[in-house]
């Protein structure tokens, strides 16, 4: 809509509230509403992902209903054993509990085993976590991993858990 390009009635000069400059301001905000909502929006959003799964992780809100397509069955867990071997262990340690040659010691790489981690971590989660990394202290798997490999990784990592 463009309120100024209708034909205007005719005002008495001399300005008041009703002057074509408030006219102008009035309209320009009802242009703006939509764009303030948008980021106020998106802040919200991210300021709640944020506090749920801690900053520096790109988790879609979908991931916490995800379910993991596999099973963890002996196949899964030993194929899942052997990527987290190539790719993970040099952080989180050979036994997932974060004791890797390359954990640094101002970030370290997380316990996998803590059991406290379960609930933090659903399936859905998981899989973004490893997707996206954390930069820079966890790289991100996507382009390295195949689907089916992450969640492949994702069955073995909690295998690591020890019961709550
Ligand atoms: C370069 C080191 C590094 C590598 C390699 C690495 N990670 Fe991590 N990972 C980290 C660090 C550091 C954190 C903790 C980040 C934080 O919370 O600040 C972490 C956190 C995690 C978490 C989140 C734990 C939680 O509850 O907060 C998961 C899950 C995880 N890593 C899985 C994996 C898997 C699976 C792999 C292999 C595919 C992997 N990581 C490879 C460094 C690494």
């Amino acid at each position: 809509m463009q309120p100024s390009r209708l034909p205007q009635p005719a005002r008495p000069s001399g300005g008041g509230v009703g002057g074509s400059t408030w006219r102008h301001y009035n309209s320009d905000m009802l242009k703006l509403f939509p764009v303030l909502a948008g980021v106020l929006a998106g802040c919200l959003l991210s300021v709640s992902a944020a506090a749920q799964y801690g900053a520096g992780w790109t988790i879609p809100a979908e991931a916490k209903t995800e379910k993991s397509p596999l099973k963890a069955d002996a196949g899964v867990l030993k194929k899942g054993k052997s990527i987290f071997d190539a790719q993970c262990a040099k952080c989180h340690g050979a036994t997932g509990v974060g004791n890797g040659p390359d954990s640094s010691p101002d970030s370290p790489a997380a316990d996998l085993t803590d059991p406290f981690r379960a609930d933090l971590n659903p399936d859905g989660v998981m899989y973004y976590r490893v997707l996206n990394g954390k930069p820079p202290v966890m790289p991100a798997f996507k382009g390295q991993l195949s689907q089916d490999e992450i969640w492949t990784v994702v069955e073995y990592a909690k295998s690591l858990r020890k019961p709550q």
